[in-house]
């Protein structure tokens, strides 16, 4: 390749779900920018970043979206319209306080309507959890059913246990999620954003199978 070689041959969009905390914003910062920070805030909106890689003698420039994996922020920003969403300071409670039930009817339809967006069109995803919390890998099969429903039947999903380098916390075992990955035709690794390890694979390994 020389110049002019910087043409596009490919645009896939991968999203990102999983629990709160669990560290997606952080995988997409060390992928797209190779940048951590300790003391990441929670997601409110969506944001999204973008990389291109060469794949097979491709360009291809992955679209990588991240959303709040907290059940309050997606409320409180499908309740409000998607253009003022990022600048509320509304909170959840007193959304809550001041709600009708035609207000949570809205509520509901906007919800509907914000997570079809955010899954319309990908073709990969990372299903992250947090190898350290329980909780955040008993919440995957959910995570997997919103995302099967909402998206194309040949998206490629790779399920993700993050914090691989906090082994002396480490509260899921490898077996166990492999198993699952296994029972559900999903490919599997564990990560650090912290130490950089498996994140490149793990979009690598993505963005073949959908190549
Ligand atoms: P929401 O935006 O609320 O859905 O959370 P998130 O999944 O985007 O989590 P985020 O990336 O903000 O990370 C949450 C916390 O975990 C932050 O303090 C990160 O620094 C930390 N963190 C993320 N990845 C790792 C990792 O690989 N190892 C360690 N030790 N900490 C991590
Ligand atoms: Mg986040």
């Amino acid at each position: 390749a020389g110049g002019g070689s910087d043409k596009i041959d490919y645009v896939f969009k991968v999203v990102l779900v999983g629990d709160s905390a669990v560290g997606k914003s952080q995988i997409l910062a060390r992928f797209a920018r190779n940048e951590f920070a300790l003391d990441s805030k929670a997601t409110i909106g969506v944001e999204f970043q973008t990389r291109t890689l060469v794949i097979q003698h491709k360009s291809v420039k992955t679209q990588i979206w991240d959303t709040a994996g907290q059940e309050r922020c997606r409320f409180i920003y499908s309740a409000l319209s998607p253009a003022t969403y990022p600048l509320s300071t509304i909170t959840f409670e007193s959304w809550m306080a001041n709600s009708s039930d035609l207000a949570m009817d809205r509520l509901s339809w906007r919800y509907r309507a914000v997570t079809s967006a955010y899954y319309r069109g990908a073709v990969g995803a990372l299903l992250v959890y947090d190898i350290t919390r329980r909780q955040s890998f008993d919440h995957i099969p959910r995570w997997l059913e919103e995302l099967r429903s909402h998206s194309d039947r040949n998206v490629v999903i790779m399920l993700v246990g993050n914090k691989s380098d906090l082994e002396d916390q480490r509260d899921v075992t490898k077996d166990e999620a492999l198993e699952f990955a296994q029972k559900e035709n999903l490919f599997f690794l564990e990560t650090s954003a912290l130490k950089a390890t498996n994140i490149e694979n793990a979009f690598q390994t993505v963005l073949t199978e959908i190549f």
